[in-house]
């Protein structure tokens, strides 16, 4: 056994590691539910080439332990999951066959696992996954799905962002600070348009110059290189591009006064949380500020089903949980990053402690995706058995 993968399953305390294989469909991969004590543990599908099997094993296990956390630390009902694909070829798309076959796998978890979006997959993944089961998210908006999360990701960044200027410069407004966006794809360049609406100077870098060079101009925003983005001086730097950028060791050369930005899984290695801290850096941790999107989503399951204007007032609740975030790390002498582990593993304790979500069981969540797949299905009740593999 990997000591690695036996530290990440042992330490992590995730309920169940569900490895899946449908020959048939050529399919493999792994199911993570690491929580379900506050409902069904919800988190996207990936969709990755990966050089060994053990990284797609700690890869699954590493997003679904920070799904729980996101999701608690937003105030949602709901546990953390993930589920990995190993996937050779990122630019080829998944057949009918394989997304019923996903769908099967998903449904024999009795809706302990509900489906999402993540990298790599796209929402005909989850329409064809609709398909075998109730227990997916991010479907067709007209056949009751969310849509685009980008833009409600974006809009809680930036509620995120106000309480960061609030506590560095003792004003929320973000009028005159000169923000960088790293990454101007679906989040980052939002994000970008509503700074620039707010009259701050933004400034864009993108790793495609030709994508950052049109948002620019579309904003009258300034651009900088993509290897220099994160030493040009700033009053906040916004990481909307990939994870693992902000290491102990980039640390001395950042030259902004605070991060906030949309891109998970931001710090580098377990002593960038300290060592931001240590150079006066504020940190708006990534899972607290980029929960829009899972915000987004739980409105599939609100009374009256997804509104967008609601999804918006829910996400700009960010701006008062980023201040608990940074009120708790100072209170508590620990690093933003590591207050928000604590606040998520506090809300667990007194609200769930020692529960699991178990099939069957009456949720909000369960009942509205149960609800929802009678209306498409036209079977008034749910399904028992997942439908059988096409010949
Ligand atoms: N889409 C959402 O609602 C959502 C929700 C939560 C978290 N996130 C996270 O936010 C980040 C951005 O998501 P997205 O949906 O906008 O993705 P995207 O693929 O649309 O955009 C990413 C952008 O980053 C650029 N990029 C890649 N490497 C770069 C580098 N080294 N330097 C500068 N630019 C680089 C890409 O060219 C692209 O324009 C991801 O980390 C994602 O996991 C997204």
């Amino acid at each position: 056994m990997d000591p690695e993968l036996t530290r990440l399953v042992a330490a992590g305390g995730h309920e169940q590691l569900v490895a899946f294989a449908e020959p048939a469909a050529r399919l493999r991969g792994y199911v993570a539910i690491h929580s379900t004590a506050l409902g069904p543990a919800l988190g996207g599908i990936r969709f990755w080439r990966y050089d060994r099997e053990a990284d797609a094993i700690a890869d699954v296990l590493r997003l679904a332990a920070a799904m729980t956390a996101k999701a608690a630390v937003a105030g949602l009902h709901q546990g953390g999951g993930k589920a990995v694909v190993l996937w050779d070829d990122p630019r080829r798309d998944r057949d009918d066959e394989q997304r019923a076959a996903l769908g099967r796998v998903i449904h024999l978890l009795g809706g302990r696992y509900v489906a999402a979006e993540d990298v790599g997959a796209t929402q005909a993944d989850m329409d064809g996954i609709a398909r075998a089961t109730p227990w997916v998210t991010g479907i067709d908006p007209a056949r009751g799905g969310s849509g685009d999360p980008s833009p409600v990701t974006a809009w809680g960044v930036l509620h995120g962002m106000h309480a960061v200027c609030e506590e560095v410069f003792g004003d929320r407004a973000l009028r005159g600070r000169r923000v960088v966006v790293v990454g101007v794809g679906k989040v980052g360049a939002a994000l970008a348009a509503l700074l620039a609406e707010r009259d701050a100077q933004v400034v864009v870098a993108d790793a495609d110059a030709g994508r950052a060079a049109d948002v620019a101009a579309g904003l009258g925003a300034a651009v900088v290189p993509a290897e220099q983005a994160l030493e040009t001086p700033c009053d906040v730097l916004a990481p909307c591009a990939l994870g693992g950028t902000i290491t102990s060791a980039v640390v001395a050369r950042l030259r902004c006064r605070a991060i906030c930005g949309a891109a998970n899984n931001q710090l580098g290695d377990p002593g960038a949380d300290r060592a931001l801290a240590r150079a006066g850096i504020v940190y708006a941790p990534d899972f607290v500020v980029n929960a829009g999107g899972i915000v987004n989503l739980a409105q599939e399951w609100a009374p009256g089903g997804h509104s967008a204007e609601r999804a918006r007032t829910e996400a700009a609740r960010i701006e008062e949980t980023t201040h608990r975030v940074l009120a708790l790390a100072r209170s508590e002498g620990v690093p933003p990053g590591r207050a928000a582990e604590l606040l998520a593993a506090r809300r667990i304790a007194a609200e769930g402690a020692g529960r699991r979500y178990v099939p069957g069981e009456p949720s909000v969540m369960r009942d509205a995706l149960l609800a929802r797949w009678a209306r498409l299905t036209g079977s008034a009740s749910g399904p028992t058995s997942p439908p059988p593999p096409s010949p």
